[in-house]
């Protein structure tokens, strides 16, 4: 028995979990797509679908991989179902969602970009629609002050950050909800929740995690490289 087979607290492994990984990486560079740049020897994607796994409740994972990377993608992670990614992100959930057997009710979005996001906050947000709510997102307080300013540069206003959250993932949606939020958006969102929204739902907030960072520009991979070592220390 590995730890796999420990049962959720549940009782349940009832969770798919979407991972977009098709992204080419563009603020990070390296002419490697992202999901395949590797963090400690190991490609980023890895990294994510690892911690995916170790989450209780996770039924199955569904990649969406750089179309030239479909082979690639099934050897690096042989658990999971991989299908092509399409142009943007919301095209590449898109896909992965129509991989989904109808039997699965709860379906989670997860960026392979968010590496390092730890079983905990996968469980609790299965946790939170699995007791009834229809879309979780993982929410962290804004720590810098935030301005709005005009087309020149100039500072219009202050922004009060009382109310302000950066949102992560992974996000969790009953099946049904992000069906509708995906055949009813009309435009590109960057994430899942916002097509929720749109459709006028609601949309609940859980604690976020630090080490859920999203790995965009070259800074985020030298501190995710440093929490890594943090979390393993030699
Ligand atoms: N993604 C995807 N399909 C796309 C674009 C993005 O599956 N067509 C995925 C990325 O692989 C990533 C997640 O969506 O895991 C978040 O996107 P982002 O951090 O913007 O990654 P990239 O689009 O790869 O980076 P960039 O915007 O810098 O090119
Ligand atoms: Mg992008």
């Amino acid at each position: 028995m590995d730890s796999r087979d420990v049962p959720a607290p549940s009782g349940r492994r009832d969770v798919a979990v979407l991972v977009p990984a098709a992204g080419m990486g563009l603020r990070l560079g390296g002419g490697t797509p992202k999901a395949l740049r590797e963090l400690a020897g190991e490609p980023l994607l890895v990294h994510a679908c690892r911690r995916i796994a170790q989450a209780p409740s996770v039924a199955m994972i569904v990649i969406a991989a750089p179309p030239a990377e479909v082979a690639a993608v099934r050897e690096l992670v042989p658990g999971a179902t991989v299908v092509p990614g399409g142009a943007t992100r919301q095209q590449s959930v898109a896909a992965a969602l129509a991989a989904v057997p109808a039997t699965v009710d709860i379906v989670l979005v997860h960026d392979a970009a968010r590496a390092l996001t730890p079983p905990d906050l996968v469980e609790s947000v299965a946790a939170a629609v699995r007791s009834g709510l229809a879309a979780v997102v993982p929410a962290l307080p804004v720590v810098d002050t935030v301005k709005r300013v005009d087309a020149a540069e100039c500072v219009l206003e202050t922004v009060d950050r009382t109310p302000l959250r950066v949102i992560q993932t992974p996000q969790g949606f009953r099946r049904e909800t992000l069906v509708l939020a995906h055949a009813q958006a009309v435009d590109e969102h960057t994430d899942d929740a916002g097509m929720v929204e749109r459709l006028g739902h609601k949309v609940h907030t859980i604690p976020g995690s630090d080490l859920a960072l999203k790995i965009t520009r070259p800074v985020d991979l030298l501190i995710a490289q440093a929490l890594l070592a943090a979390s393993h220390p030699s």
